[in-house]
């Protein structure tokens, strides 16, 4: 080993140690500008020798280049939800089932049913599965529908309580050890975060947790790295060797290792103690500096976790207590009519600013005028409202007793509060609406929709600067979307708008041409149509030359895989109408087509039998020379392969780089395929 090897490695083995110090023991030994100095000292010496690059030092702390998107990659073991109890007569009966589940008598001789619990904080964050081969950090998960999750591996390395190595025990670390806790967001850097954006007129984050979410979701690393995130551990995935017998011994363990074990984690010896530390944690809980929804209580002992096994959704041994929500006093100072995408009009009511639930709250819903009616809100009330974690505010009840003598009772609204025209209320529904399609207010609405989200998803064009540009006179119609580049210098005169700005707004719209068209059916926003209808429909016609073909008919009652879509009447006919109306859809469809929105969609179960490693499942182990492993499994994907975590007689291929372990004696010992790097490169050539 050379002297500067030596010396860069013995700064690593210093700056994880700090890292450690502060971050899980709380006693850190260096000032923070002390650490800063020692991390720049290893990030020059990295830098003048790129040859002793570790993706696990210290200095991936400062984030990685920026990633193009994310890869889906499998869970080795799913990752389930919890169920949800609301009171102590169904954590009682959940503790019956368990007892029941486990064959054990329901008293003891001291009439206490001898099985121990682990009753710990519910943390309000996100889900994250961090996978530590011989020690290290190779690869970090989102728990995505359970089965797979994005690679945020890059992301994950920038938050400072996630150990990149680890502290070997004694008695060594295991081969493997997929760590499973959740990421969230200090309720102080949520505040700092949303003052920021508010200066900025960048939309606000409800709740620490949809701040955690977003930044996660970053594709920027450097990004993410100025967002102070945190992660506490709560569970395992796949563990090998395995040699914990209880979740008490395990998170003991892997705390001395370097973990972040949050603090308030209780043994109970019975369901009583449980719910003791439920009620006393109520109390602890709003002091926090993050933000919790509830308790989880365990079943420790991994053998009975074992026997008790999990439903599809959630596993046996482990509920979740919710506390309600919480709730808080202000006055609601007015009330303001909203208008949809679809032209409903819903009051809202105006409150002055209360702290509830982690978050100030200004506005909440008050759903339609048979609510204020039933609830007798007036202006100038003194009102009770509620919030839990990530729901909508609500407006609770009056507080008639505070309630002032000329106060007089809401008056329905009469005229559209964009437009100014007529409203009318549908048989059977509750809501009132503007009829008027080109209703400016709607037409800010529809846009919003097309572009968030889940729909076009276009980068650069939030509520704010679609407001802008429809106030301008750039913006009315969907299309105008698409020839927004013609009028770049008009774009530049607008407030708070340079160059970079609109390049990234003009990328962003660029890009969203390529979503195909279940996104664009979901973004429509034709009334009943949402994105789980979108995609059926879209991948059943394919395109939207066959889709305009089918017959309302066709549409209610066309099946996949034998059986019903469940699209029904009331989506065809709406698709329908939509699809034929020449003042509407078609229109806009013709618009959409003119600038190259990709209308068709890609059949995602016929995979293309002519790629290289078409319907075969890779495993990647090991570390490589040209490639990290999110572009490795970016580029295996391309080629058609399903890429796994772990080695079993159903891989076909193992990819393998430098210091690979077990899974490539797996693998020779199951004879699979084997390639090495060398020989990935050239099948790639
Ligand atoms: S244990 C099988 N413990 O809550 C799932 N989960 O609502 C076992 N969560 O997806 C998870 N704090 O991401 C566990 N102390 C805790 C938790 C916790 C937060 C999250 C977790 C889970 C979600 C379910």
């Amino acid at each position: 080993m050379t002297d500067i090897q030596k010396q860069i490695e013995q700064l690593r083995r210093e700056l994880h140690r700090h890292n450690h110090l502060y971050y899980s023991k709380a006693k850190p030994q260096i000032s923070d500008q002390a650490y800063d100095r020692l991390l720049a000292q290893l990030a020059e010496l990295e830098q003048a020798h790129p040859e002793f690059h570790s993706p696990t030092s210290p200095t991936a702390r400062v984030g990685g280049e920026p990633i193009e998107g994310f890869v889906t990659v499998d869970h080795a073991v799913p990752m389930l939800s919890i169920s949800n109890t609301y009171d102590q007569k169904e954590l009682q009966a959940w503790h019956q089932r368990v007892l029941g589940g486990l064959e054990l008598p329901t008293v003891d001789l001291f009439g206490q049913a001898e099985i121990t619990y682990l009753a710990e904080p519910k943390i309000d964050g996100i889900a994250i599965s961090l996978r530590y081969e011989q020690g290290k950090l190779v690869q970090a998960l989102t728990r995505g529908d359970g089965q797979r999750g994005d690679d945020i591996t890059a992301a994950a390395k920038t938050i400072r309580s996630i150990p990149l190595e680890l502290i070997s025990p004694s008695e060594g670390l295991p081969e493997i050890l997929e760590v499973r806790g959740e990421v969230y967001m200090p309720n102080e850097e949520f505040d700092r975060i949303n003052q920021q954006r508010q200066a900025m007129e960048l939309d606000l984050f409800a709740n620490p947790r949809n701040a955690a979410a977003g930044t996660l979701k970053l594709k920027n690393p450097k990004k993410v790295a100025q967002r102070q995130l945190k992660c506490f551990a709560h569970g395992l995935g796949l563990v090998k060797p395995n040699p914990y017998l209880c979740y008490a011994d395990y998170l003991a363990a892997i705390k001395n290792m370097g973990l972040p074990v949050n603090e308030h984690v209780k043994p109970c010896k019975s369901i009583d103690e449980a719910w003791a530390f439920i009620e006393s944690f109520e109390k602890i809980r709003v002091t926090l500096s993050y933000a919790t929804d509830g308790v989880v209580v365990k079943v420790d002992d991994f053998a009975f976790q074992k026997m008790l096994g999990t439903t599809a959704k959630s596993p046996r041994w482990c509920i979740a207590y919710k506390y309600p929500a919480e709730q808080a006093k202000t006055t609601l100072t007015d009330i303001t009519w909203q208008v949809g995408k679809g032209g409903s009009v819903t009051p809202v009511a105006e409150l002055e600013p209360v702290f509830v639930a982690g978050t100030t709250v200004k506005r909440a819903t008050l759903h339609n005028m048979d609510e204020i009616q039933r609830k007798d809100i007036r202006i100038g009330d003194r009102v009770i409202i509620e919030k839990a974690g990530e729901i909508i505010p609500q407006v609770v009840e009056v507080i008639l007793a505070e309630r002032a003598d000329d106060s007089k009772a809401t008056e329905a609204i009469t005229a559209c509060p964009s437009c100014q025209g007529p409203l009318h209320r549908e048989e059977d529904e509750a809501a009132i609406r503007c009829g008027n399609p080109q209703c400016p207010a709607q037409i800010c609405e529809r846009l919003i929709w097309f572009a968030g989200r889940g729909q076009m998803n276009i980068d650069g064009l939030g509520d704010k600067v679609v407001r802008q540009l429809v106030d301008a006179g750039l913006l009315r119609t969907f299309g105008d979307i698409y020839t927004l580049h013609e009028h770049t210098e008009s774009i530049l005169k607008l407030e708070r708008f340079a160059q970079t700005k609109l390049d990234n707004l003009l990328a962003g719209i660029e890009q969203s041409k390529q979503r195909g068209l279940a996104h664009v059916l979901a973004a429509l926003g034709i009334r009943h149509v949402g994105s789980k209808a979108a995609l059926l429909i879209a991948r059943q016609y394919g395109n939207i030359e066959a889709l305009a073909q089918a017959t309302q008919e066709e549409l209610a009652n066309f099946e996949i895989d034998g059986r019903k879509s469940g699209i029904g009447n009331r989506i065809a006919q709406s698709l329908f109408e939509f699809l034929h109306d020449p003042t509407s859809g078609q229109r806009i469809i013709a618009q959409l087509q003119a600038q190259e929105v990709n209308l068709t969609e890609a059949m995602p179960a016929v995979a293309d039998e002519n790629l290289l490693l078409a319907n075969k499942t890779v495993v990647i182990t090991g570390s490589f020379e040209n490639w990290d492993r999110h572009t490795l499994t970016e580029k295996l994907q391309a080629l058609g392969a399903k890429v796994t975590s772990s080695v079993s007689k159903n891989t076909d291929l193992v990819v393998t780089g430098a210091n690979p372990g077990s899974k490539l004696a797996k693998a020779q010992k199951l004879n699979l395929e084997i390639w090495d790097e060398p020989t990935f490169n050239s099948k790639l050539s």
